[in-house]
This record gives structure tokens, C-alpha cells and sequence, in this order.
């Protein structure tokens, strides 16, 4: 379906010709001045250049020859050449109604042929989530899922951090807990136990010690880098403890992932690289890319138009190691000869930009990526407390991912039962989703490059641009047409009809913007934009819930309208939280 701009801009093209002046001057947009009008044209003062007449003339010119078409319920040129538009409130229902009977809610989907490898989540196997990788879990999974609705074949890669440093921490301290594990034991040539030597919570336990002694204790990290390297290198009894890590870490990582709604068709890691490595180096090394610098292997990636130095791209260390970069590149070979995709999407902290800048102009010099290959990195900002600085915990420790979200809920409860008196498992239930609205909105709603608070009392506050504002709305909706069936009614059927005062039509101009705001936040690959969409939408809907008495109304016509207009309005609602990976409870 041709958004509500584009349909308003053939037809103002029309009537720039049929004045004879040039079509290019009849873009519609959006007013900016919604006091006056709706949608606006600025047209005809471009066209006065060109033609040398006053835009005013111009514009009336134009406006007359609109004055009588369906579409508008006013057409007003003003000074000095606006062309100032109202739509006729016939059209808007008759519009508003194709969309809501369409499948894709009247988007065209503009990602057709795309095939896509987002990469997102990207947690440290063995180390505690953190609230870093919250946000490009919540900000992956939205852009994965409006990647999706706009028609694109999407493969969510969660690409584990499985082969650094932290892999030879974990092994040093356990090494200094239990120095008779046979997998420290070169000697040993049997098979290895098929227990694990240690559980989840002492995993758990032994990253951060591993970690803190290794700022300390300089010849215990060169024993951390020593194990890391052997890990790399393949000896035996390393790798299989390591395989012990990965069983033991992944499926409380599944556990996690799906308790955030967020889900992943491939669990691959940068472990499952290497088999590509070899030979990605020898290819760079024998085509000339890749030379040696300080010991270390490097591909030039300079360009004449950087304003700024872009260091060359480290591919493999002086000792030969693989590096964050590494990985990734080799990472490109693999997807490519696994999905070949037409785009790639990183979702990750812009503090890598650096890195993907990297990787992305490497992989494009060497080949690794064909010239037609979109690689994009979608950089987010830091998650901070309401002190300005990184989140942390009480005592100042880093925010584990469990953590906070237990607390949302908490605070979530508190204020379910203080609302209405619910049992206490439906009101944790309750408690459940709402909180994870007020997480993924409170974050989603900002752009994404840019750094945000994390305010625990604005997140969850019923009132203002919140997620359970959003989800109040919805509920609202919901209990409105619950009732309205209780009274003996069908929800099937019904017509919308042209809203009857402006409060009507308010809330319809805004529901139509959707696929306008779908074409935009795919291309921006922009959450909040969909944010700020149904936030609009949830406020023009309570105030028209304010204005109108819908359950009591007695002409039947009417109400059955307004009916119709609440579906539409949820089902808008309802497929923009989807989008932004969250639903709605039944009541709250
Ligand atoms: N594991 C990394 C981190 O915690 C994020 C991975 C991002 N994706 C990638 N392909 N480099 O910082």
C-alpha cells in the first residue's frame, strides 16, 4: 500500500502540472504545524525561483485546482506559499480500514531480497552477563524483528565471546583450586571425564576471582595467556575443559536469553572461526593485502578521504595468536559460505566502532565480502545510573543482568498489588511482563547511539513514555471490547466510520502514519522510531477514551464505529510492542 504522504503526493503532483509548473516541487510531508494542518506542501516557494513568480500565486494557483478533490477536507495556500492540508475524513476511514484489513498493516515490504545476518546478544561464555550486553540484546532483537516484518530473510547469529582471555583465566584458577585435575596433567592419555569439574554457580565464582587477581598479579595473567594460547593452539586437555565450560554456560544462557524474549537461530561463537583462519591468512598474505609490522601481521586500510588515522588491521599477533579481529573476519568467511547473505548487522557497543571499521573496510579490500555486500554496524551508547556514570550496583560493583531485572520486578509487583488487589501469582505473572516492557521501552525509546539514564522510578511509572503506560493502554483497549462482548455484541464485522470530531480524527491521523514509520525505522534500523509511534498513538487514543462515551453510547451505528476504531487501534498497538519485543498481559 502507498503511504498516506505518497498517495497525498501524486495527487499535489498532478495539480503542480495541470498548473504548469514541474511535479518535483509537490512533496507532502507532514505539517509542522499541526494547529493548522495536517500535511503540508512547501513547494511552490522552490518553484517561485525557477519561475520567477511570487510563491503565494503559486500556491493558490494549486490550491484551487485541489479545492474539490475527495481526498481533502481543506486546501489552504498561505503566506508567503504554503499549501496547508486537512484530509476529508471519509477518505482517512476508508484508508485507515485498507490497512487494518491488510496483512502487513499496510506496509510495503521494502526488505524483500535482503538476506540478512544480524549479529547481536554477543555474551562472554563463562563470564556474568552484564548490563552492556542487556542492550544489544534488546536493541538486536528489535531490529531483527522489524527486519523481518519488512519482508527480509533475517538469521540471528549470537556470536559468543568463547576464545579469549577469559577462557585461560578460568583455567589458571581452577588450576590453582584443584592442581590434580588430570587435564592439567600432560601425561595423561585417557579419556576424559564426562562430568564437569565444577558446577554453574562455582563457574561463576571463579571468572571473577580469575579476573580480579589478574590486575595484581602480573605473572598469574601471563599464566591466564599462557593457557588461553595453549586453549588456541589445540592441546588436549584444555580443550577439553574448555568444552566443559561451554556445556555448563550455555544452557543458562539459553535460560537467560529466553527469559528476555530474545532468541537466536545460531549459537555459533568466535571459537567456530578457526577452521577458517589458515586459510583467510594465507590468502591475504599471498594476494599481497597483508604484510608484516612489528612482528605482527597487518592489512592496510587507509583511505585518502579519512579525517582521522584509521590504524592498520591486525590480523594475527607477533606470536602468531588470533585476535578480536581475527575472529571476526573469519567470521565473515564462514557466514558467507554458510547463508551468503546481502547484509550484515552488528549490534554492539559503540566504543568497537573502531573495530568494525576495521574488519569492515578489511573484509571489503581483501574480498571476503563481495562490493555489494552492505556490512553495518549499529553502535549503542552506554546504559548509565541515575548518577550520570555506568550503572552499577548498590556498592558499586558491576550490574549483573539478573540483578536489575529482579529488581524491575520487584518494583513492578509492589505496584500491581497497590493498584487492584490480584492474587499473588497473577500479580507476579503481571509483574513479569510489564517489567520487561519498562526495560526493553525504557531503553528502545532512546536513539540508540546515544547514552542513556536507567531510572527504575521513570521506567515503571504507569504515566508518561513508558512501556506499562504503552501496555495500560493496550489493557484499556482490551477491557473496553471484553465488556463490550459481555453486553451481548460481536467484534466481527464492523466498519469504521469518518471520525465525527477532531479527537476521532486526531487519533486516526496518527494510527496511518505506521507504514511511513515502518519504511523509516528499517532503513534507520531505528527502535525508537516505532517508539515514539505508538506513544503518540497510545496518547491520541486516551484522550479520545477521555472524550467519548463508548459503552453507553445508544446510537448503535456510532458505537459499533467506535468499536472498530479501538480494534484497529490495538492491533497497531499491539504489532508495534511485537516489533520492539515485548507483549501485553490481559490485565494489570
Ligand atoms: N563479545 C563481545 C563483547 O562482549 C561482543 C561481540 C560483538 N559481535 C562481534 N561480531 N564482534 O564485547
Amino acid at each position: 500500500m502507498k503511504t498516506v504522504i505518497e498517495e497525498l503526493t501524486a495527487v499535489m503532483e498532478e495539480a503542480f502540472m495541470a498548473a504548469g509548473y514541474d511535479g518535483k516541487y509537490a512533496k507532502v510531508g507532514l505539517s509542522n504545524r499541526p494547529d493548522l494542518c495536517e500535511y503540508q506542501c512547501n513547494g511552490a516557494m522552490a518553484a517561485a525561483k525557477e519561475y520567477k513568480k511570487a510563491p503565494i500565486m503559486i500556491a493558490g494557483e494549486v490550491a484551487d485546482l485541489l479545492k474539490d478533490k475527495d481526498i481533502f477536507e481543506e486546501v489552504n495556500s498561505v503566506a508567503p506559499g504554503f499549501l496547508n492540508l486537512k484530509l476529508s475524513p471519509v477518505y482517512l476511514a476508508d484508508y485507515l480500514g485498507k490497512m487494518g484489513k491488510d496483512e502487513c498493516l499496510g506496509v510495503e515490504e521494502t526488505g524483500k531480497g535482503e538476506r540478512i545476518i544480524i549479529d547481536y546478544g554477543g555474551p562472554n561464555v563463562a563470564k556474568p552477563l552484564h548490563v552492556g550486553h542487556l542492550r544489544s540484546a534488546i536493541i538486536g532483537e528489535s531490529v531483527k524483528r522489524i527486519c523481518r516484518f519488512m519482508g527480509s530473510e533475517v538469521i540471528a547469529d549470537i556470536h559468543l565471546g568463547d576464545w579469549g582471555l577469559q577462557m585461560g583465566l578460568i583455567m589458571t584458577e581452577l588450576r590453582k583450586m584443584k592442581p590434580d585435575l588430570v587435564y592439567f596433567d600432560e601425561d595423561y592419555t585417557l579419556d576424559y571425564p564426562k562430568e564437569p569439574p565444577f558446577t554453574l554457580s562455582e563457574l561463576e565464582e571463579i571468572y571473577p576471582r580469575a579476573s580480579a587477581r589478574s590486575k595484581t598479579d602480573e605473572a598469574y595473567k601471563e599464566e591466564a595467556m599462557n593457557d588461553t594460547f595453549l586453549l588456541q593452539k589445540g592441546d588436549r586437555g584444555r580443550t577439553a575443559l574448555w568444552k566443559h565450560i561451554m556445556s555448563v554456560s550455555i544452557p543458562d544462557l539459553k535460560k537467560n536469553y529466553e527469559k528476555l524474549n530474545v532468541s537466536f537461530e545460531v549459537w555459533k561463537g568466535e571459537s567456530d572461526s578457526r577452521p577458517y583462519i589458515t586459510d583467510m591468512v594465507n590468502m591475504m598474505k599471498d594476494r599481497g593485502y597483508a604484510y608484516e609490522s612489528e612482528g605482527a601481521l597487518v592489512v592496510d586500510i587507509k583511505e585518502e578521504t579519512d579525517v582521522k588515522e584509521i590504524p592498520p588491521c591486525m590480523i594475527l599477533k607477533s606470536d602468531g595468536a588470533a585476535l578480536y579481529t581475527t575472529t571476526d573476519l573469519a567470521t565473515i568467511v564462514q557466514r558467507v559460505e554458510s547463508n551468503n547473505p546481502t547484509r550484515f548487522i552488528y549490534v554492539a557497543d559503540k566504543r568497537q566502532e573502531m573495530h568494525f571499521t576495521q574488519v569492515f573496510r578489511c573484509a571489503k579490500k581483501t574480498g571476503l565480502a563481495a562490493p555489494q555486500v552492505k556490512l553495518d554496524f549499529l553502535g549503542f551508547g552506554t546504559m548509565n545510573g541515575r548518577d550520570g556514570k555506568p550503572f552499577k550496583t548498590r556498592d558499586g560493583g558491576v550490574m549483573r543482568l539478573e540483578t536489575l531485572l529482579e529488581d524491575i520486578n520487584d518494583e513492578m509487583y509492589k505496584k500491581i498489588i497497590e493498584n487492584h488487589d490480584a492474587d499473588e501469582n497473577e500479580a507476579k505473572e503481571t509483574a513479569a511482563i510489564v517489567a520487561m516492557a519498562a526495560v526493553k521501552y525504557g531503553d528502545l525509546s532512546n536513539q540508540a547511539t546515544k547514552d542513556y539514564i536507567f531510572d527504575t522510578e521513570k521506567f515503571t511509572s504507569f504515566e508518561g513514555n513508558t512501556g506499562p503506560y504503552i501496555l495500560y493502554t493496550i489493557v484499556r483497549i482490551k477491557s473496553i471490547l471484553n465488556k463490550y462482548e459481555g453486553m451481548g455484541n460481536s467484534l466481527k464485522g464492523l466498519t469504521l466510520a469518518p471520525a465525527l470530531d477532531d479527537i476521532g480524527k486526531g487519533l486516526m491521523l496518527e494510527l496511518v502514519k505506521f507504514n511511513q514509520v515502518m519504511i523509516n525505522a528499517y532503513e534507520e534500523l531505528a527502535p525508537h522510531k516505532i517508539c515514539a509511534y505508538i506513544y503518540d498513538t497510545a496518547n491520541a487514543f486516551n484522550r479520545f477514551y477521555h472524550e467519548t462515551r463508548i459503552l453507553d453510547e445508544e446510537d448503535k451505528k456510532k458505537q459499533e464505529s467506535y468499536i472498530a476504531l479501538l480494534i484497529v487501534t490495538k492491533r497497531f498497538l499491539e504489532k508495534g510492542i511485537e516489533l520492539l519485543g515485548f507483549n501485553a498481559p490481559e490485565k494489570m
